[in-house]
């Protein structure tokens, strides 16, 4: 695995593997790698040629007084990771390179991102859709492979390669779990192992929904009361939102029907955790 810290020798070498025939699949991080992120490098590897991943936790995505700083780092057992799970070329750029002095230029998707995350973190998915963009131009990718656990984020992007004609194919994999049902994050690493085990209320929470609506249950209220019961179980943990929302235009829905997206933020201590969960309901008043 080769290690690549300045963008125009990516960019060069992209451009190298292309002209020789090569396919590039990509998969953007902030490192701190986990089992999720290697889902998405093992899919990567099983269908391109070249498989690039990068790591650089990105400033413009943090809004004042989030975690940028303390935000996990460790490229030694990243690298391992990431070698490990098949990546030939791990892309850590330094924020001088990514933002220059006088960076000026940015990119936002302006609809679905006023929405769900997009509400209590106003300036972070045009940090996201701005430094993916440039990681596209710069790594060249023919696929690029993002998380169902940032369901929003994935929605972004691709209306953002619809939008910008990119050539890029966005793919969206399931979301990875510890064994107790939490969605693996980075910033797992924040807790400590009681907030780990309280932590396990977003998953709880999105299984009753789950159960309710399968019980037949089709008002959001009724299903979101039930959920704020479940977590408020757990002492630390404090409700960013619930939200049910239409998975085209992540729009609140009352009544569900159709494809619909179950989405939480909550706070447990101080470190702000989200997970989801996707239905796909008939979509008639039948
Ligand atoms: P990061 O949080 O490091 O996540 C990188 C990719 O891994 C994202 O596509 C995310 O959805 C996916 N991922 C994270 N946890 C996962 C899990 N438990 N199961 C499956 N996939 C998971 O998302 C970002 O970084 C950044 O916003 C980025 C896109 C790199 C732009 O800076």
């Amino acid at each position: 695995m080769q290690l690549v810290t300045n963008s125009s020798e990516m960019q060069s070498l992209s451009l190298s593997a292309k002209k020789a025939g090569k396919t590039i699949g990509f998969v953007p991080t902030m490192g701190y790698l986990h089992e999720g992120h290697l889902s998405l490098a093992l899919a990567a590897k099983a269908e391109n040629d070249l498989v690039v991943v990068s790591i650089f936790v990105n400033p413009t995505q943090f809004g004042p007084g989030e975690d940028f700083q303390k935000y996990p780092r460790d490229l030694q057992r990243d690298s391992v990771m990431a070698e490990q799970a098949g990546a030939d070329v791990l892309f850590c750029p330094s924020v001088e390179d990514m933002y220059p002095e006088g960076f000026s230029t940015y990119v936002e998707e302006t609809r679905l991102s006023n929405h769900l995350c997009g509400l209590s973190r106003p300036t972070h998915f045009r940090g996201v859709t701005t430094v993916v963009l440039k990681l596209f131009n710069i790594v060249l990718p023919d696929v690029a492979y993002f998380g169902q656990k940032d369901a929003q984020q994935a929605l972004i992007i691709k209306r953002m390669a619809r939008d910008l004609n990119l050539l890029v194919r966005i793919e969206v994999l399931p979301i990875v779990r510890e064994n107790e049902g939490l969605a693996m994050s980075s910033r797992n690493s924040y807790l400590s192992p009681e907030q780990r085990r309280q932590a396990t209320v977003l998953h709880e929470a999105l299984m009753e929904a789950n159960r309710l609506v399968d019980s037949g249950e089709r008002e959001s209220r009724r299903i979101k009361s039930k959920m704020r019961e479940i977590i408020a179980s757990a002492r630390e943990a404090r409700v960013d939102y619930i939200s049910f929302v239409s998975r085209d235009t992540l729009e609140d829905i009352e009544e569900l029907r159709g494809n619909i997206l179950i989405a939480l933020a909550v706070f447990i201590g101080e470190t702000r955790l989200i997970d989801n969960l996707e239905l796909d309901l008939p979509s008639g008043r039948e």
